[in-house]
């Protein structure tokens, strides 16, 4: 089965291969850019990124000079943001270590701050035909349908099962092209629900399609158990239209972004007791504004409290110049209501 497997997906591949801008090119800095991109990110809502990222940092030079506010502002709404601070060490090491070629091989990439064995394949196979395998969550969905396999796909032991899998199949072909078609018939054809089995070209060798499963497959462990969390934003407002702004650390969510000055809570609060809280008076309060913000393990319950101020305070800035600063997606959302 494997030859033929391999021949089929690439044929299929070379006639209906997406037309995606990191596809005509076969530097590793562009290709490392968009898949570091698309991890955890639709291939459509990664798109308007790649071309903002690869403008503002068109080598890997340009990305190792930047300021890490110009980066998190240019990764603003993506998400997972220590995946834009690891690149920016990973692109000083390249530099420095590397004299600003990026490098090529498996070896060396695993190396890097942020490559993992998916990035690491993915780039070696794609600009040099490294013989390496990708198991991305498409490529799962779609060995573990048409081989029934069994097994939870978030454990360590599946992926090295599928990676072995995947060593089988990659035979006589490119590994650049295999991998990238491997990927694209999971997301284009072999899809999580809406799987087009009518158009599969491996339907009759599919065993959880011949034993009406599909929908089985991949097997997933139980559901993870989201945490809900109270973000309470007092955001104050100044005579001269000032408020006050501070960096989050780098550890936990958001790393490196800013916000408002945050109070969380072990469950929703009000205003009257933010207010005794901060020994703010409830008369000054202007608004509350609630967002929900889901993130894969959280749901944060998110309150911005605006209140007038007529005193100083420190780390204050003009509420004009907030969309300079690099925020999360939901306080953005607050921002652009606000100015
Ligand atoms: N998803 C992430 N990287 C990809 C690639 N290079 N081709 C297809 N899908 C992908």
């Amino acid at each position: 089965m494997s030859v033929s497997f391999s021949n089929k997906l690439i044929n299929w591949y070379n006639h209906n291969k997406r037309d995606l801008p990191w596809r005509k090119t076969k530097d590793p800095y562009k290709i490392w850019v968009s898949e570091i991109i698309l991890q955890q990110t639709r291939i459509e809502f990664g798109i308007k990124y790649y071309y903002k990222f690869i403008k503002k940092y068109p080598d890997v030079k340009k990305l190792a000079n930047s300021k890490e506010m110009d980066l998190m502002k240019i990764w603003e709404g993506l998400g997972y943001y220590s995946r834009a601070i690891n690149m920016l060490k990973t692109a000083k090491i390249v530099l420095n270590n590397f004299n600003g070629v990026f490098p090529l091989s498996y070896e060396e990439l695993i190396q890097l701050p942020g490559i993992g064995d998916y990035t690491a394949s993915a780039i070696s196979s794609i600009c040099n035909d490294e013989l390496q395998v990708v198991v991305d969550g498409n490529v799962l969905r779609f060995l573990s349908r048409i081989h029934k396999i069994d097994l939870p796909i978030e454990s360590i032991k599946t992926k090295k099962y599928f990676k072995k899998l995947g060593f089988k199949l990659i035979q006589d072909v490119k590994p650049g092209d295999f991998n990238q078609a491997l990927m694209d018939y999971g997301s284009t054809i072999c899809k999580p629900k809406k799987f087009d089995c009518n158009n599969c070209l491996f339907s009759s060798d599919c065993k959880a399609y011949n034993s009406n499963s599909v929908e089985n497959y991949p097997v997933k462990k139980k559901k993870i158990k989201v945490k809900d969390r109270f973000l309470n934003y007092v955001v104050v407002v100044t005579n001269d239209n000032k408020t006050q702004i501070k960096k989050r650390d780098s550890s936990g969510i958001w790393k490196n972004l800013y916000e408002f000055p945050l109070i969380e809570t072990k469950i929703e609060t009000s205003a009257k007791q933010i207010s005794k809280e901060l020994d703010l008076n409830l008369k000054d309060l202007l608004s509350v504004k609630k967002i929900n913000h889901r993130l894969s393990h959280q749901l944060l319950h998110i309150n911005f409290f605006v209140y007038k101020v007529d005193y100083k305070l420190d780390d204050l800035v003009d509420i004009n110049t907030l969309e300079s600063y690099p925020f999360p997606k939901p306080i953005n959302k607050f921002i652009s209501e606000l100015i």
